[in-house]
This record gives structure tokens, sequence and C-alpha cells, in this order.
């Protein structure tokens, strides 16, 4: 297992300099800033966040722009490096999200966006987040959910790493999608509450222009009527108040 976490942190070590040019500009900024509007209506807003697989920290610049802190860890002390200069406010570490360096119940809320995929023990993550939430805190997972688009993906990636595609999340890192059905299961068996599980996000980066833009237009219909079309997974829920 280390194995493939060591080879994940090496992909965005390599990655962390073109990250934001795939989330942080045009196109890449309305996708990310819809996943973060649904993340953000899940938590409580000016509190003590912890944002897990942070990246380059724009989930943090998100939250932090509303008031409160928030704390990143990731893997890759690389994309730890942009994040540090992105979010000068906030504090951020190095590690795995299965492991946290965090005394018991000192988050009021914890993220993750884009990077539950890659846990490979997503029980032990959400435990952790469990202990490390305090009682009546908020998670919010978003993640790429498991459907016939999304099921290919593993492939085109492998062969991606094969012919030496240099681009974000191209690799054979053994992720995971999810159905609606597991995340709940997941979340229950770590102990949440309160749970809300939905698919969201329609338009993909990669459409080509006149397609991104109707799909764009479609999104919060189809978001609404025809979830199983969406490619994410929003999983949220509360640890109790006792
Ligand atoms: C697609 S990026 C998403 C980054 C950020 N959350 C965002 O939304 O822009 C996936 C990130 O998850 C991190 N990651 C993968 N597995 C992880 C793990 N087990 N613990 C912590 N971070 C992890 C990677 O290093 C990478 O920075």
């Amino acid at each position: 297992m280390n194995e493939v976490r060591n080879k994940v942190a090496r992909h965005y070590d390599e990655v962390a300099e073109i990250y934001d040019r795939r989330y942080d500009r045009s196109r890449g900024r309305s996708y990310y800033s819809h996943i973060s509007r649904h993340v953000l209506a899940c938590l409580p807003k000016g509190r003590n966040l912890l944002d897990l697989g942070c990246g380059t920290g724009l989930f943090v610049q998100h939250y932090t722009g509303q008031g409160g802190k928030a704390i990143g860890l990731d893997l890759s002390r690389g994309m730890i490096v942009r994040a540090r200069s992105r979010c000068g406010g906030s504090q951020f570490a190095v590690g795995t999200a299965e492991v946290l360096p965090f005394r018991d119940g000192c988050f009021d809320a914890v993220a993750s966006l884009l990077a539950f995929s890659y846990v490979h023990e997503p029980e032990k993550m959400l435990r952790e987040v469990y202990r490390v939430l305090r009682p009546g805190g908020s998670i919010a997972v978003c993640t790429l959910g498991r459907n016939l688009l999304t099921s290919g993906l593993p492939a085109v990636y492998t062969l991606g790493e094969a012919m030496r595609i240099r681009h974000v999340g191209m690799g054979a890192f053994r992720e995971r999608y999810y159905t609606v059905d597991e995340m709940k299961e997941l979340f229950l068996d770590a102990g949440f509450e309160d749970l809300l599980i939905r698919r969201c996000t329609f338009a993909h980066l990669n459409l080509i222009d006149p397609l991104y833009d109707i799909a764009r237009r479609l999104e919060p219909f189809v978001e609404e009527n025809i979830p199983q079309l969406a490619y994410n997974i929003l999983a949220s829920g509360k640890k109790s108040e006792e």
C-alpha cells in the first residue's frame, strides 16, 4: 500500500506546478467553484476546518475567504509548497489522511475534495475524521462516483502513464470510485449521522467547447432530476452531539 501511496505523492509532486492551470483558470475555475459551493453548503461557516488531500490549497482559500481558519494535509510535499504560498494565513502539513496527527475533537469541520478516490483505507480515514471532529462537527467529501463514464478511467490513466503523458491524475494508482450506496455504508460504519449523499457535477472539463457550455447550462437540471448522469459524489454527515 505504501508503494502506491508513494507513487501518488510522487505524481502530485511532479504535476504541482501545472495543477492550478487545470483548476484555477477559466473553465477549471468555474468547475472548481461549482464543487466548492456544494461542499461549503454542507459545512458550518467561519469555523475551524481540516482539508484532507488539500492539494494546492484551493478549497482552503474558498473556505477561509468566508471567515474561519483551516489546516490542510496532503501526501505531496510539492502540492503543500504551493498551498503555503497561496494561503499564507493557513497551516499545512505533509501526511496521509488515514493517520491524522491531531488531537481528538479539535475540528468543527472536515472537507476532502477530489482526493478520496486515492485513499486505500477509506474506513480508517473516516474513523480518524470522526475522532478529530468535535461532537456535532461536520464532514463533506466530494469524489468521483462510479458510472459508465468513470469506470473506464483507470484503464485510460494506465495507458496515459505508459505513454508518459504528463497530466493531472494520469497514472495507475488503484483509484476507487464509489456508488451512493457504498459511500452511505462507509459513512454509517464510521458512526456519522444526518447523512446527505448525492451525485453532482455534469459539465466535464475535458468536453469540447460548445458541449461544455451546454452541459453547464443543463447541470442544475441534471443534478436535480437525472443525477445518474452526474459524475461526482458528494457525501456529508455529522458526528453525534453526545
Ligand atoms: C486531484 S488532487 C485534489 C487536490 C485538492 N483537494 C483540490 O481539490 O484541488 C488529489 C490530492 O490528493 C492527495 N492525496 C492522495 N491520497 C492522499 C492521502 N492518502 N492522504 C492525503 N492526501 C492524499 C494528492 O497528493 C493530491 O494532492
